[in-house]
């Protein structure tokens, strides 16, 4: 299952990803739908212990192809905008297993979320109840709200990427939770039901996610205990994984902390995660397209894929493992891979052992199912890459490659 070598070089199910970029060209991503199985499993059996939904976070990958997957699993959504809201309905999704979550929510993305009936929203701010009080109260309706509260919990993951902190612009602070809680539940078109806290992503240490889960569930139970019935915790997402090939957060103990936090509380569990689903479950298959060394003997290895496709190198200073797709010999030696667009941040990193790369060879950017695709775009022009999804042995183009009047279609 998934990715594996075979005589054909690297292979996703027993299909060789040399096949895959002759039949679809490159950049190509190209996913295992058993390792989206495998990991959606595993990870709902880590709490079967407690009542949970696992809210699976779109903007990780919202492809079509695999957000059918995740649906025929049994997973649930969090959305974080309007278009992830319509793109989840389109997969199969209904409105009872879809969270919306964001920070800055238009008044028509709230109308869209209030008649829909989502099973919450999880409000930002005393403001944002407000609004959404208003537009329930307008449409007859009520609407299922958790408050985003802020821990104020340093996970000390890349900056880019930490939002529990009162430097960060999500949630309330929690000191003033209870008051917001309390002005919320007595309000005729708001059903408090949840307290949300996410801390931020690729967190690889149990701990800050155990304390942002205990805060959560102190403030719930304190609400409950006075008569404001609090039905879930949603823990958010931020479960890190492995980039480069070491033991990743450990699921088991991750689970075992949230569940000790949880016991006896009578809550239920609400889980966004989003990289630990389709983060190693993707990777962006990529042609060198030029490799030149300097005096000094450094060498570059230009692929055709770039920040275009995979932006966390340029962004967070991100790396990925690189590796050639066919079985090479030779000996290794340290290079730069770089992407071909006009930034120098477009680098996948300086020194990575590879074998001797000639122009036309395959490599494969590794673990890019999540925050690949989903956070791609034009820049230079360059038309937004295809996706693939395997399984036994066979695969299916879940998105063509874009065509350049595709790209300019919106264009008067
Ligand atoms: N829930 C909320 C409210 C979130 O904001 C996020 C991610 C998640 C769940 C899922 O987090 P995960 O389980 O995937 O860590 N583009 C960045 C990651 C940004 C994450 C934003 N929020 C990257 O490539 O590292």
């Amino acid at each position: 299952m998934g990715f594996h070598d075979s005589p054909n070089g690297i292979a996703c199910d027993a299909v060789p990803l040399a096949r895959l970029a002759e039949a679809e060209g490159t950049p190509l991503h190209v996913y295992a739908a058993g390792i989206v199985r495998h990991r959606f499993r595993a990870f709902d059996a880590a709490f079967k212990t407690n009542p949970h939904a696992v809210h699976y976070a779109l903007k990780a990958n919202s492809t079509l192809g695999v957000l059918r997957l995740l649906h025929s699993l049994g997973s649930a959504v969090d959305a974080n905008s309007g278009g992830e809201i319509d793109v989840a309905l389109r997969a199969g999704f209904t409105p009872s297993q879809i969270i919306f979550t964001g920070v800055g929510k238009r008044a028509e993305e709230l109308t869209k979320a209030v008649s829909l009936g989502l099973r919450a929203i999880n409000a930002e701010s005393a403001g944002e109840l407000d609004r959404i009080d208003a537009i329930a109260a307008a449409h007859g309706r009520t609407a299922a709200v958790a408050l985003r509260v802020n821990p104020d919990i340093d996970v000390m993951s890349h900056p880019h990427i930490s939002t529990g902190t009162r430097r960060n612009k999500f949630g309330v602070a929690l000191s003033e939770a209870p008051a917001i809680c309390r002005e919320a539940a007595a309000r005729r078109g708001l059903r408090l039901v949840g307290i949300h806290v996410h801390i931020g992503s690729q967190i690889v240490k149990v701990d800050p996610l155990r304390r942002a889960a205990a805060t959560a569930v102190e403030l719930a139970r304190m609400l409950t205990s006075q008569g404001i019935p609090i039905e879930h915790v949603d823990v958010g997402g931020g479960v890190g994984i492995s980039y480069d090939g070491t033991a990743g957060l450990d699921l088991a103990e991750y689970a075992a902390a949230l569940l000790g936090e949880l016991k006896g509380s009578g809550l239920a569990l609400v889980l966004e995660p989003g990289r630990f689903i389709v983060g190693p479950a993707g990777v962006l298959v990529s042609r060198v397209v030029d490799v030149k060394s300097y005096p000094d003997g450094r060498t570059f290895v230009v692929l055709d894929a770039g920040m275009t496709e995979c932006l966390r190198p340029a962004l967070y200073g991100a790396r990925h493992r690189v590796s050639p797709v066919a079985t090479h010999v030779g000996t290794p030696s340290a290079v730069d891979v770089v992407g071909p667009v006009c930034e120098s941040s477009d680098s996948f990193g300086a020194d990575h052992r590879l074998p001797p790369l000639k122009v036309d060879d395959l490599v494969a950017i590794l673990d890019t199912g999540a925050y690949g695709a989903s956070m791609a775009s034009n820049y230079n022009r360059r038309p937004i890459a295809a996706e693939v999804l395997v399984e036994d042995g066979t695969w299916t183009l879940i998105r063509r490659r874009q065509t350049v009047e595709a790209m300019l279609a919106q264009e008067v």
